[in-house]
């Protein structure tokens, strides 16, 4: 990496917002866990598609601003997914599932405020997460259990994102 790219991220994320972000993100994140659990029962176990976990080793090896914007493709798929289909068949606790929803979209604009321009993020993101709502809600149309699983999968994600964004806020925190 030059050092004119490392100079730009530096400020990049010693910026009033980013920080700002950075040091909020896992209370946040902490907070949307929190509620994802509370919207219904115990997780299910049921996997409907397998985790992409090359797509979270690969962006541990990218640039800064890229994996900020892998956070916040990922958060914005998350959201389009609850929003996508019927929501009443989940038999979720409303409160809680609004709250959850207003975290997410906030965290997403948060890191918004924090990328430079339109950087896009990893290729097959928009793929898993199209496999994702087929092999689920559309198939089923919108059972359950589809969005049992739909709460599955979205928990797993916030838990790997949880972990990127320390390793973001890591790094950042060296440089200083
Ligand atoms: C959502 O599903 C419920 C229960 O099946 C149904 O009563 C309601 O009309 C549906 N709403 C929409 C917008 O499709
Ligand atoms: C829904 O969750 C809220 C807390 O988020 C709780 O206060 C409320 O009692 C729950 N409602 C039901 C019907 O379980």
């Amino acid at each position: 990496m030059s050092s004119l790219l490392l100079l730009v991220l530096s400020a990049l994320l010693t910026s009033a917002l980013c920080c700002d972000w950075l040091s909020h993100y896992s209370q946040m994140s902490g907070e949307s866990l929190k509620l994802i659990k509370s919207m219904g029962g115990p997780l299910t176990d049921e996997r409907p598609v397998p985790f992409p976990n090359k797509l979270y080793s690969r962006i541990r090896r990218v640039p800064v601003h890229s994996q900020l914007a892998f956070v916040e493709e990922t958060l914005t798929l998350m959201a389009q997914l609850f929003d996508n289909a019927n929501m009443s068949t989940a038999g979720w606790n409303q409160t809680s599932t609004d709250k959850f929803l207003m975290t997410i979209e906030r965290q997403r604009d948060d890191i918004s405020s924090c990328i430079p321009s339109k950087t896009s993020a990893v290729a097959g993101l928009q793929r898993y997460f199209r496999r994702l709502e087929k092999v689920t809600l559309l198939h089923t149309g919108a059972s359950r259990g589809a969005w049992e699983q739909v709460r599955r999968e979205s928990w797993a994600h916030l838990v790997q994102l949880d972990v990127l964004v320390q390793q973001i806020r890591d790094q950042s925190a060296r440089r200083r």
